[in-house]
């Protein structure tokens, strides 16, 4: 039963009680839905580690960095943990039953912040408390059928929220930072920065933030051995004639020529089966990933 209080409108299950969640600081959700047709997520070991690396952070609630090449998995896994793609849709529905919140939300309290590029103070000012604060917003109406900041006071200041992950932490200036670290500061949660190399050694240069980092992991590409079984996976054998000599060479091919770089492995695959619908050809074989390198721009 939605709680009532005098001379003030309350916000249940039926009405509004969603307008806080998507529309209480006046912004639209811009973020696109999930694109179908992607390959489906694989739980690597280097996914693994970092989500034992985002337990710790949460349950220790201080700052954790991690840093990785691009390309090799770092937003994804973030994304993954979070529950981001599920709740994105979510949110974006705009019929009045929207449906039960995300169980991946609700048990990873979880929020997912990026900061464009050219991200502004009042961006960030803004972009922080929105995003954690729309996260415990969910996890009242979850439990409660409606949300209330007034009478739910810990997610009025987003204390239902445990973790907040910054992707692209690159992109934060000198005051960037220290808003970050001044959220941090005023909340009880955990706060994780995701960058490339070399932000580890730039973060050193700010003391107030960099002595709060309790945990740093280094995301890396995927092993070899890894990525033949990926790839195996990836992409079945089809019809041979040789028992699977090219198919395993053709593997091997891509594992070298990629590095273990997930993107660059997705947009190779990508190229492969057009080149194999465009031939006709079942098979993998080396020849066609020859033909499909040629047609992207890798530097090997
Ligand atoms: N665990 C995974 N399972 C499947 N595909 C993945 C996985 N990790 C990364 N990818 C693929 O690699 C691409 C790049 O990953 P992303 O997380 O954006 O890298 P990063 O943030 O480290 O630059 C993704 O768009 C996806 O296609
Ligand atoms: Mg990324």
């Amino acid at each position: 039963m939605p709680l009532t209080n005098p001379g003030r409108s309350i916000l249940g299950k039926n009405d509004n009680g969603r307008r806080f969640i998507l529309e209480q600081f006046g912004e639209v959700n811009t973020t696109p839905v999930p694109k179908s047709g992607i390959a489906a997520f694989q739980s690597t070991r280097e996914h693994r580690r970092f989500t034992e690396f985002v337990d710790t952070v949460r349950t220790h609630r201080y700052i954790g960095l991690c840093w990785g090449p691009p390309g090799v998995g770092k937003t994804l896994s973030a994304r993954h943990y979070a529950g981001t793609d599920d709740w994105e849709q979510w949110q974006t529905i705009f019929e009045d039953d929207f449906g039960p919140v995300p169980p991946r939300v609700l048990e990873a309290r979880t929020a997912f912040f990026t900061p464009s590029v050219a991200a502004t103070v009042r961006e960030i000012d803004r972009g922080l408390p929105t995003a954690c604060q729309r996260i415990s917003f969910a996890i009242d109406y979850h439990e409660h059928g409606l949300v209330d900041p007034y009478v739910y006071i810990q997610s009025r200041s987003s204390g239902r929220t445990e973790l907040l992950i910054i992707d692209e932490a690159d992109r934060l200036k000198t005051t960037g930072l220290e808003q970050v670290r001044d959220y941090f500061d005023r909340h009880n949660m955990g706060v994780i920065l995701i960058g490339m190399p070399g932000i580890e050694k730039r973060l050193a240069r700010y003391p107030q933030l960099y002595s709060r980092i309790g945990f740093a992991h280094e995301y890396k590409p995927l092993t070899p051995d890894e990525l033949t079984a990926v790839l195996t996976n990836r992409l079945p054998p089809g019809v041979h004639d040789d028992e699977g000599i090219g198919h395993a060479t053709a593997i091997a091919t891509i594992v070298r020529v990629t590095g273990g770089n997930f993107r660059l492995v997705d947009r190779l695959v990508t190229q492969i089966e057009r080149i194999q619908k465009l031939n006709n050809l079942d098979g993998l074989t080396p020849e066609v990933v020859d033909a499909a390198r040629q047609a992207l721009l890798i530097g090997h």
